[in-house]
């Protein structure tokens, strides 16, 4: 299969094609999705939640995401693979942020990079985006700043429709293929998708974005505890990895496990 590139991206968006997305942080979910045909996978600092246990993204550092993008990124064909920069990896300024993206270009072999902010981002965006490398921006709800921002609350409602555009258009102007819309109400989405000639890619932003983008352990039934509205699960992975579990627990207590056709 031929890998997605940017170009890919700009043509969806052109001829009304929806853009496909996931989480992914192994090897082996890596392989399914990318023989499933997903467009792209993203190495989020999810991982803080979803891979080490974590309450928040804020402790992830680029020293854990990286192998994790290489492993991603090694276990695909035809998926395009963006890293995601953790916080305190490039808020202070464009050559910190240069500096993380091209260790992450060296390091992992992923093709693009990912960061949170929209106006306050944008020479962040700039400065990697002239270096040759691809970025994603990221606006709406952004989880590095959830203390900032005063909790997990949807953006762009009211007043706030005017920033989420601002943040938008800063992203696509420093030079972004495409920007991901987090939690911001769906007529909001629909405006930006709109204005914005770079794709938009919702996580929870409603149906009017060019792609759609989820956490694939809460799209899976991976998750403990409560998973966002706007996901809708796929499978029950929790479910099914458990009875598993207890059906081998009893196999083995009973001595049904293992039987002849096991043993050497
Ligand atoms: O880290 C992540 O998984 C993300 C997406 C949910 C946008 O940033
Ligand atoms: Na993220």
């Amino acid at each position: 299969p031929k890998r997605v590139r940017t170009r890919h991206f700009q043509n969806a968006k052109q001829q009304g094609i929806k853009i496909t997305g996931l989480t992914s942080y192994d090897t082996l979910t890596a392989r399914i999705f990318d023989e499933a045909g997903i467009d792209f996978l993203l190495v989020g600092d999810s991982a803080g939640n979803t891979v080490f246990g974590y309450d928040t993204t804020l402790p992830v550092t680029v020293d854990e995401l990286i192998p994790l993008t290489r492993a991603v990124a090694r276990s695909t064909k035809r998926a395009f693979v963006i890293g995601d920069l953790p916080f305190g990896s490039y808020e202070t300024g464009p050559e910190e942020a240069l500096h993380t993206a091209i260790r992450f270009m060296k390091e992992t072999g992923a093709h693009a990079v990912k960061l949170e902010g929209g106006e306050r981002s944008a020479e962040q965006i700039r400065r990697i985006v002239q270096a040759g490398i691809p970025v994603m921006g990221h606006v709406g709800f952004t989880p590095q700043s959830e203390h900032g921002l005063g909790g997990h609350l949807i953006q762009g409602r009211g007043d706030g429709l005017e920033q989420l555009i601002a943040d938008a258009e800063a992203v696509q102007a420093a030079g972004a293929f495409a920007v991901v819309l987090e939690m911001v109400p769906a007529e909001a989405a629909q405006a930006v998708t709109e204005r914005l000639a770079i794709p938009t890619i919702s996580v929870g932003a409603g149906p009017h974005a060019d792609g759609q983008l989820l956490v694939w352990t809460d799209w899976a039934g991976l998750t403990i505890g409560r998973v966002p509205k706007f996901v809708k699960q796929y499978a029950d992975l929790a479910g099914i990895l458990g009875d598993a579990a207890k059906a081998w627990q009893a196999d083995v207590a009973s001595g049904e496990y293992p039987g002849p056709e096991h043993s050497y």
